[in-house]
C-alpha cells in the first residue's frame, strides 16, 4: 500500500453526514493508505449509511464520548477491527442552542457544562481512552477554531475551544514522553450539520469572503482534512502541541 499513511491504523470519530470535516478525514486518509475505523454518535445506522460512501467501507463503533462505558469499552472494540492504532482524530463539538447566538450572558452552567464536556474534555477522554492501542510515533489530531479572539454568535463555543487549544498543549505536555503528538487544525467555516447548528453563522460566512486572503471555499472540507493527515503523518515528527491554521489565512491579518 503507498501513500502519506500507507499502513497506519485510525480511529476517525465525528462522522455524521458526507459533509462532516471527518468525513473527508477518513476518505483521503483511504486514499493515501490507511485503515480507518470510524465511531459515531446517537444516529448510528446514519453513520454507517455515510461510512458506505467512503473509498473502503470501515466498521463504525458507537461512542458517545460523554459516557464513561463507551470509553472504557473502546480500545477492546477497536481491536476486533485492528491490532493497534497509529492515529485518532477528534473531529467532536456540540454546545446547546444558549450557548451560542449572542446569549453568553444568559446561557446557565448546566448547558455551559455539557459544551465543555463534549468539546473540550472528551479530547483528553477520547485520547486516554484510546491510548492502550497506541505506540511512539503516534498521533492524536482534534480540530478548532481559533479560539484566541471572542467572535460574534461563537460564545461559550468559542470558550470550549480555547479548552481544547490548552488541552492539546497539556495532552502534548503527558505524551511526548510516550512519543505521542498532540496537534490541532483551525478550519476556517465550512458548512457542515455543526456549523448550521450555529444561529448567524452565515457572518462567519461574510467575513471570510471579505478578509481571507486566499480563497475560501465554505463547502471543501479537504484542505482541513489534508492538514489532518499531515499532522497524522511521519512528516510531523517533533511537532507537538501545535495549531495549524487552514483558514486561508485569516487569522494573520487585522481589521482595518
Ligand atoms: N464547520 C466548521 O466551520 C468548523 C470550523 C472549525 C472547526 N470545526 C470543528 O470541526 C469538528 C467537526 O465538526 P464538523 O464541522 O465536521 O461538523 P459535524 O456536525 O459534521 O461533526 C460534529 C460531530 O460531533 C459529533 N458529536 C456530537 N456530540 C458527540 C458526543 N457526545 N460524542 C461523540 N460525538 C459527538 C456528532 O455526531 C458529529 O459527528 C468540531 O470540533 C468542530 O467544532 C468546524
Amino acid at each position: 500500500m503507498s501513500g502519506l499513511l500507507a499502513g497506519k491504523r485510525l480511529l476517525v470519530t465525528g462522522v455524521i453526514t458526507d459533509s462532516s470535516i471527518a468525513f473527508s478525514v477518513a476518505k483521503l486518509a483511504q486514499e493515501n493508505g490507511a485503515q480507518v475505523v470510524l465511531t459515531g454518535y446517537g444516529r448510528l445506522s446514519l453513520v454507517q449509511r455515510i461510512a458506505k460512501r467512503l473509498p473502503e467501507p470501515a466498521p463504525v463503533i458507537e461512542l458517545d464520548v460523554t459516557n464513561p462505558e463507551h470509553l472504557a469499552g473502546l480500545a477492546d472494540k477497536v481491536r476486533e477491527h485492528v491490532d493497534g492504532l497509529d492515529g485518532v482524530v477528534h473531529s467532536i463539538g456540540f454546545a446547546p442552542q444558549s450557548c451560542l447566538g449572542g446569549g453568553f450572558l444568559d446561557a446557565p452552567w448546566e448547558d455551559v457544562a455539557t459544551a465543555l464536556h463534549v468539546s473540550t474534555y472528551s479530547y483528553k477522554s477520547l485520547a486516554v481512552a484510546a491510548l492502550p492501542l497506541m505506540q511512539p510515533g503516534g498521533a492524536v489530531v482534534g480540530l478548532t477554531f481559533d479560539a484566541t479572539k471572542a467572535w460574534p454568535v461563537y460564545d461559550w463555543m468559542g470558550v470550549a475551544k480555547a479548552g481544547l487549544e490548552s488541552a492539546s498543549r497539556y495532552l502534548a505536555m503527558h505524551l511526548g514522553p510516550k512519543g505521542i503528538r498532540s496537534n490541532l487544525v483551525a478550519a476556517g467555516p465550512l458548512r457542515t450539520m455543526a456549523a448550521k447548528s450555529i444561529p448567524g453563522f452565515e457572518k462567519f460566512e461574510e467575513s471570510w469572503a471579505e478578509r481571507a486572503p486566499l480563497p475560501w471555499s465554505l463547502t471543501d472540507q479537504e484542505p482541513a482534512a489534508r492538514a489532518c493527515l499531515a499532522l497524522l503523518s511521519d512528516w510531523f515528527p517533533a511537532t507537538t502541541g501545535e495549531i495549524v491554521h487552514v483558514d486561508g489565512g485569516y487569522h494573520a491579518l487585522g481589521a482595518a
